[in-house]
């Protein structure tokens, strides 16, 4: 039998995880790492410390599954999407990654999108320019850091980084190139004319696949240090959020995933490149080769029920915040939860959106804080689900995933906001599971990306919308709606006066 390694390089640590060829887990490893607010808006993380925990977390998998590791068919990458990792002309780390959770560079984001005109931004990229992604940071970059800027040969993302070092090549693949605002996700290739607008040389990109085609192979250097096999395949592998959707079986028409981790992400499969006009949510190519999807970013959703346990329920645990949310009447009586405590991303780009409660009575207690923010985080997965259905995307069945999938609770106000059935799987191995399945495809045990899915994953539980809860939803979601547009200059006034910008 044959076995595949996953490698996620996420926010807070490093996944390995390594499967049989049916897509059974054997073993996993996670390695954490620290990330650096060196300022306000700022986030930055050393790559050598995602190298590390990528080291330790194979050798603890081969050691503990006992699995030679000849026997490892293949190996697929995926991570944090949008980070940028400078190298010099000697592949050495220029300055600490800036990752997709910084925010400090609007400035640049308002040039590239002035120069380069907001509608050939659709034709080139289908995308906007936002703050999270690569381009702005590598502008941001030969504005702040001349004498960095000046030593770059190549900038690579995260995932492509551990690729260097797992095999001495550079590459990258469509589903991750799509997030740096410098690729043109129709044709599935860099946009020279959005490098050129941005000044930034073709050359230092790297070359990109499909996400299930062989890119490289673990090098000798490598394998001795990690313990795998010299000349293993390495595939494309995946953005995170594109291999997540591998790893729920988001790979065919109707099917629609929502993650909430600390993120909530909202994410459908696409035949064609379904772009938006307005480029409120975004267009990317799929890890399913020659497919695209379209997907809504929400900065703060499981962050949002994260901040509520540690301050209002400090010393507690989410249980009892299910439970006081649960004996809360649905709608929360009109207390309204708007979750942008880091900002926002869909449907408003927007570093200086902040949290809000809105609509506070004296009959209002914890437990009503405990659901409106639970239903905050709902009505604004919504504003994605309705960019959706306005673009003509199917919406059929949802797969519910991540740390918030967890609570049934949370999972019925979801179906119930969306009036949409969501589903659990009977695995929730995330982004590894995804590019372990990749490696799996591109070394030819499954021809095709779906029929890997099929063989590995499976729906087990089910929850319908409740049409009596759907109605409270609607009379509250209009509402909330709203409020971003009244509150907008405000936020931006309270940003100014404690002095982020
Ligand atoms: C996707 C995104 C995040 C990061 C970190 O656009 O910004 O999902 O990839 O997980």
């Amino acid at each position: 039998m044959n076995y595949y390694l996953g490698i996620d390089i996420g926010t807070s640590g490093t996944k390995v995880l390594l499967i049989d060829e049916t897509g059974l887990p054997v073993a996993t490893a996670t390695h954490e790492y620290p990330l650096s607010t060196p300022r306000p808006l700022w986030a930055e993380q050393e790559p050598a410390d995602w190298w590390a925990a990528v080291v330790a977390g194979v050798q603890d998998v081969l050691r503990t599954s006992k699995v030679a590791s000849a026997a490892i068919g293949g190996i697929g990458l995926s991570g944090q999407m949008h980070g940028s990792v400078f190298l010099d002309a000697d592949n050495q780390v220029i300055r600490p990654a800036l990752l997709w959770c910084d925010q400090r560079t609007q400035a640049q984001c308002d040039w590239l999108t002035a120069e380069v005109g907001i509608d050939n931004l659709v034709e080139y990229i289908s995308n906007p320019v936002l703050t999270g992604f690569t381009a702005p940071k590598i502008i941001w970059l030969r504005e702040n850091e001349p004498d960095a800027y000046r030593r770059v040969a190549k900038v690579l993302l995260p995932k492509d980084y551990i690729r260097l070092k797992l095999t001495g090549e550079f590459a990258t693949e469509v589903s991750d190139a799509s997030g740096t605002a410098l690729f043109d996700v129709r044709n599935r290739r860099w946009s020279r004319e959005v490098l050129a607008a941005a000044k930034i040389p073709y050359e230092w990109m790297a070359d990109c696949a499909e996400s299930a085609e062989v890119t490289a192979s673990v090098s000798s250097a490598a394998a001795a240090l990690t313990g795998l096999t010299a000349g293993t395949p390495v595939v494309g592998g995946g953005g995170d959020q594109a291999a997540g959707a591998v790893g729920a079986g988001v790979v065919e028409t109707g099917i629609v995933s929502s993650t909430i981790g600390t993120s909530g992400v909202v994410f459908a499969y696409a035949d064609a490149p379904a772009t938006d006009p307005k480029l409120r949510i975004h267009t990317f190519c799929h890890a399913v080769p020659g497919k695209w999807h379209v997907m809504g970013v929400h900065l703060s959703s499981g962050g949002s029920l994260r901040w509520l346990r540690d301050t209002l329920y400090a010393g507690e645990s989410y249980d009892a915040i299910n439970r006081e949310a649960a004996s809360s009447p649905v709608g929360s009586e009109g207390l309204i939860f708007l979750p942008y405590l880091t900002g926002e991303r869909t449907p408003y780009p927007d570093p200086y959106a902040r949290g809000s409660f809105f609509g506070l009575t004296l009959r209002h207690a914890r437990g009503h804080f405990a659901r409106s923010v639970m239903e905050g985080v709902s009505y604004s997965l919504r504003d994605s689900f309705e960019i959706f259905k306005e673009l003509g995307v199917e919406i059929g069945q949802v797969r519910a995933s991540g740390g918030g999938a967890k609570s049934p609770l949370w999972r019925q106000i979801n179906a119930d906001v969306m009036r949409a059935e969501h589903v659990t799987l009977s695995i929730d191995e995330g982004p590894a599971l995804g590019v372990a399945l990749l490696a799996a495809v591109g070394t030819g045990v499954y021809a095709t990306v779906a029929d890997a899915c099929r063989a590995a994953i499976r729906v087990t539980d089910r929850v319908a919308p409740q049409s009596k809860n759907a109605d409270v939803y609607d009379k509250f979601y209009p509402v909330y709606r709203g409020l971003y547009p009244a509150l907008k200059e405000s936020f931006r006034a309270v940003s100014r006066a404690v002095g982020e910008e």
